[in-house]
């Protein structure tokens, strides 16, 4: 399925900044009042910020009144109980959290989350009023054994069977070739194209074209502002997921500004 007119309208681009463990809390208050002032109240796009946990208080008091989306890293599944180190939808949705990252490549990889988590995190932010950003994506190995079809398509399968067709607009996925992560290399626009037009078809099969046609598909891995013009220019590409360069007004303000 291609990009139509009007689903263009209906999805508008989505620049999200992912500062995994990284910034202190004068720095991460710093780059929101950045970003807040260079913003406006401008809504021609969709700017948050996934920052870690133990800031995102302080981040949700200083950009208040602007548009900046607030986001965490990651969700536990259940509301409440016996979960030591974990963090629950309603504790971020109580420091004025209004999206998350669920699934990212780093959370899958290193600390063994299990695929069959990601539904029920989902379904838990959706309960909470959490948008979720789930993220998707396959391993160097994967993609050299022509397998990247059948991962993203189960991925993104076993993760929306916890969705009701009427709430999938509160969702987004963000495509994440785990080889381009943090790596410099990044995706080419064919490849980042074909991904996203199997996540969409994925969506289209699940929940009909018309929710695909308005369904926004991220890309992330190695963004930077050389390449975000060409990946803004793939038509399944909706927005960016921005790690590294994220990190810095200089390099993430021009990611934001891509088309200006
Ligand atoms: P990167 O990270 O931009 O540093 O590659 C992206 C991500 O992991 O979300």
């Amino acid at each position: 399925m291609s990009q139509s007119e009007d689903s263009s309208v209906l999805r508008k681009p989505y620049i999200a900044a992912n500062w995994k463990m990284n910034l202190d809390r004068a720095k991460a208050l710093d780059l929101t009042k950045t970003l807040k002032a260079r913003l406006g109240d401008g809504d021609d796009r969709e700017v948050a910020v996934f920052a870690p946990f133990v800031y995102l208080a302080d981040v949700a008091a200083v950009s208040q009144g602007s548009p900046i989306g607030l986001g965490a890293q990651n969700v536990h599944w259940e509301k409440s109980g016996a979960f030591t180190g974990e963090t629950s939808a309603p504790m971020l949705r109580d420091v004025g959290v209004d999206r998350v990252l669920i699934g990212h490549s780093e959370r899958r990889q290193i600390f063994l989350e299990k695929e069959e988590w990601m539904g029920r995190k989902i379904r838990q932010a959706l309960d909470h009023d959490i948008l979720p950003m789930l993220c998707v994506g396959e391993t160097l190995d994967e993609r050299k054994k022509g397998k990247v079809a059948a991962v993203l398509r189960r991925q993104v399968r076993s993760a929306l069977d916890w969705v009701e067709a009427s709430e999938i607009h509160r969702l987004c996925i963000a495509y994440e070739p785990i080889w381009a992560i943090g790596t410099g290399e990044v995706a080419t626009p064919d490849q980042a194209s074909e991904a996203h037009s199997i996540v969409r078809d994925v969506i289209a099969d699940m929940f009909g074209d018309a929710v695909a046609g308005s369904f926004r598909v991220l890309y992330g891995g190695s963004v930077s502002k050389d390449n975000v013009r060409d990946l803004m220019s793939v038509p399944d590409v909706d927005g960016v997921l921005v790690g590294g360069a994220s990190l810095k007004a200089e390099t993430f303000l021009p990611i934001i500004e891509y088309d200006r």
